[in-house]
């Protein structure tokens, strides 16, 4: 990031940040992607015997998604099946929309420049981005009361939106649902806002877990940023019903709490841009100062464009003039302003009446085929799967992901006693018992149902157990129906 480091001799986690020439920060980093605490030693600027600086670094930790990418494209089997891509594609093509690529032809033959955005970013992308999510004749939008900022796609957004809370609300604290997308965590981490989770999804049932979600807003600390995913839920798929909005909105005005909305996939849901804004305009007409992080990534396809949005709606004009100008000071040190082509992209299609439709009806249509893929897995399973388990919540499910429920890796305790007493002594002797209680690990570790979906099916999934119906075909679904069946019926 933009911050220059000071080396100092100091703890292995205690970090000092330059912020500026006159101030010097000392504070400590924990779970920090960007500046991973664990990482991180006392290194000295004096060159190494070697030569090396940057000798004493120490790895970042793997990424996870990367790595099953790898195992993915090493793996030379003919049914290999992605459950893991966050895109969504067409019977496993990459997809652009064809808005896209006329909003694209457009500004070709316009002969655009390529100049420096402002901080804020593109002004017509801006204003088209908030019609989109609060209806243009809001009346947020009329009275000048929302602060958008372009970001960095979804991601970026959030990040800004997170760094924004830090630096303007220091002691406040955030909620996310449980499970979530993971990255609101790591997001979180780095920003340094805490946070705790709010129940969202029973795993028994696989419905929404309403009243512990309800309790546990409550619970929560008088003025809570509460991370809300506006609509198709990451992992799980499922969103509150229009009523139970009404009763989250009724707890988080009474908790005095500021709802932050994720909206990652807006049309993906129902297949209707204006129905899948329900909640966020349902919030806003309640009078509710929100936050709303927006993504272009998935319902534009604009994936590696990194366009996206966040809005902080304000009781005036005047504070959204000063909130926004809080965002652009944190912009302007980490990339100064944003990129211009995803901008002018979604402001060629959202602001322009006849290709407006046609994305419309691209959205539904993408929504459509998500719901038939879902359809056919379901009758698939169903189908296959004669032990009586109900597979109907794949298709009661909304947008990309699905979490089927299949256990990640586990332990199994064969041996009872004899196994703990073996790891005890294993850690105790730690150097050269080492070795023989990874044996012993590996002799006892029993494979996953996750495992089994990749080592025998070749179905590659997060260990989360979440499916993403972006990288399926039709065509794959009655053989990952059989996948999906045996290793729930021959793995425990
Ligand atoms: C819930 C949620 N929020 C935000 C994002 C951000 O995506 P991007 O940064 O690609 O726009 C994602 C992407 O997977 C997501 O699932």
């Amino acid at each position: 990031m933009a911050s220059e480091m000071v080396p100092l001799a100091l703890s292995p986690s205690t970090i000092v940040i330059r912020e500026h020439p006159k101030s010097i920060r000392v504070g400590k980093r924990t779970g920090s992607l960007l500046f991973k605490a664990k990482a991180f030693g006392p290194n000295s600027t004096v060159v190494a015997p070697n030569g090396s600086r940057f000798e004493g670094v120490t790895s970042g930790p793997p990424d996870p998604y990367y790595e099953l990418l790898e195992a993915f494209e090493a793996d030379t089997s003919d049914t290999k099946v992605n459950l893991w891509v966050r895109a969504y594609r067409v019977e496993l093509q990459p997809f652009v929309l064809n808005v896209v690529k006329k909003a694209e032809k457009l500004m070709l033959e316009k002969g655009e420049d390529k100049e420096y955005l402002p901080m804020d970013g593109l002004a017509e992308f801006n204003k088209v981005t908030a019609e989109l999510l609060f209806g243009a004749n809001n009346p947020v939008i009329q009275e000048g009361r929302v602060a958008t900022v372009q970001a960095l796609s979804g991601t970026g957004a959030l990040h800004l939106a997170a760094a924004f809370i830090h630096g303007n609300f220091p002691n406040a604290k955030a909620l996310i649902s449980s499970p979530t997308w993971s990255n609101h965590k790591t997001i979180f981490d780095d920003a340094k806002v805490p946070y705790s989770e709010y129940r969202h999804y029973d795993p028994i049932s696989k419905q929404l877990d309403f009243d512990g979600m309800i309790a546990d807003i409550k619970a929560a600390p008088h003025g809570s940023f509460v991370l809300l995913h506006g609509c198709a839920h990451n992992p799980t798929g499922m969103d509150p019903t229009p009523d139970q909005w009404g009763k989250i909105a009724d707890i988080i005005q009474e908790k005095n709490h500021i709802p932050f909305f994720d909206v990652a996939y807006q049309g993906f849901a129902s297949g209707n841009l204006d129905a899948d804004a329900y909640a966020v305009r349902l919030f806003v007409e309640r009078g509710l100062e929100l936050l709303v992080a927006q993504s272009y990534g998935k319902n534009l396809g604009l994936y590696g464009e990194r366009i996206g949005a966040i809005n902080i709606v304000c009781s005036s004009s005047e504070t959204a003039v000063r909130v926004k100008s809080q965002l652009k000071w944190l912009i302007r040190p980490e990339y100064s302003n944003p990129p211009l082509h995803g901008a002018r992209i979604v402001a060629n299609v959202v602001g322009d009446p006849a290709l407006f439709n046609e994305w419309k009806q691209e959205v539904e249509l993408i929504s459509r085929r998500l719901k038939s893929l879902r359809q056919r897995l379901f009758e698939s399973l169903s189908c296959k799967d004669r032990s009586g388990r109900d597979w109907s919540f794949i298709v009661k499910e909304n947008g990309i992901f699905s979490l089927i429920g299949l256990n990640k890796a586990q332990i199994s305790n064969p041996h009872g006693s004899a196994y703990q007493i073996a790891h005890a002594l294993a850690v105790s002797v730690f150097l050269i018992l080492h070795a023989f209680w990874y044996v012993l690990h590996c002799v006892f570790v029993r494979l996953s149902q996750i495992d089994n979906m990749r080592n025998k099916w070749h179905v590659y999934m997060i260990k989360d157990g979440r499916m993403s119906l972006g990288g399926l075909s039709l065509s794959q679904c009655e053989y990952l129906a059989d996948a999906i069946r045996d290793s729930f019926h021959n793995v425990s």
